[in-house]
């Protein structure tokens, strides 16, 4: 065997762990994972009205499906168990999946966007490992937070940056093009025009806040994701659209 072949063939593939692999950006994070040769963990929820559909998808892509339920204690013998060298959290609600839940209160923005995520913190503190922690936040979130949703995020964003985990956190502004394969127009009209004026006032001068402001869609997030959660630069940074489109 020559010498690089044998290197190749020591060095370990990394492991990452992906909660809200169902999600618009959570399946493309998981397909490019899985398509750039990282042993690719896929968590769906068990009740996840999704697990069906999404299951044999991820299979086809190489990657495994762990169903651990939210739970503190399981996730914790989860992390244990696969030890990933990466965790993503890219799991959010929404209003419309709040009031179409059985129990709403179990689907706030405080619920699941912070607990979760908080949860999430925990199980990998408790199992003693050290992953590099990727998580999805949102732009505007900061200290000054009024709306539920940024709270949320806000407090999420805080238990990972207080966690002693190396951080990755991503704070990207509307998510938006083909195949979401959920209604959202609301979401769509106001990326859309949010980027027609963006790109008006890129043209007068205001490059930056276009750059900062304008959508991306899930493959051009899933990709700046799993750069940055493969790049040693990267650990314990928050950026933002900006950041991302001036990545050298
Ligand atoms: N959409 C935007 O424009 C935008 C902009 C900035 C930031 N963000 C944030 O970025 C993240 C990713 O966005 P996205 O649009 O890719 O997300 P998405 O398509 O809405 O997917 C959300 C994910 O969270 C999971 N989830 C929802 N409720 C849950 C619950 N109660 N328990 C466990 N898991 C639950 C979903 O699992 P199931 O499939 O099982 O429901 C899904 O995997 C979200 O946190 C979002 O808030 C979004």
């Amino acid at each position: 065997m020559s010498v690089d072949a044998e290197r190749s063939s020591t060095v370990t593939k990394p492991t990452a762990f992906v909660a809200g692999a169902t999600g618009y950006t959570g399946r493309e994070v998981v397909r490019l994972l899985a398509q750039s040769g990282v042993d690719t963990i896929a968590h769906i929820r068990p009740n996840s009205s999704r697990l069906d559909e999404y299951t044999p998808r991820f299979e086809s892509y190489g990657a495994q499906v762990d169903t651990t339920p939210w739970d503190e204690n399981e996730m914790c013998e989860c992390m244990s168990e696969l030890q990933p060298d990466i965790v993503f959290c890219l799991i959010g609600t929404t209003r419309a999946r709040k009031q179409a839940a059985d129990n709403p209160n179990n689907n706030t923005y405080h619920a699941v966007d912070f607990k979760l995520t908080e949860l999430l913190v925990h199980a990998c503190q408790q199992a003693e490992i050290q992953p590099r922690f990727v998580y999805i936040s949102a732009i505007g979130v900061g200290p000054n937070a009024t709306t539920s949703y940024m709270k949320a995020r806000w407090m999420a964003e805080r238990s990972v940056v207080e966690s002693q985990l190396p951080y990755t956190v991503v704070r990207p502004a509307f998510i938006s093009g083909p195949g979401r394969g959920e209604s959202r127009p609301g979401e769509r009209v106001a990326a859309a025009v949010g980027d027609a004026v963006l790109e008006a006032l890129g043209a007068l001068g205001a490059k930056k806040l276009r750059d900062r402001y304008a959508s991306m869609t899930n493959t051009e997030l899933a990709e700046h994701l799993v750069a940055l959660a493969l790049s040693p630069d990267a650990a314990n940074t928050v950026v933002d659209a900006y950041d991302l489109r001036h990545r050298d």
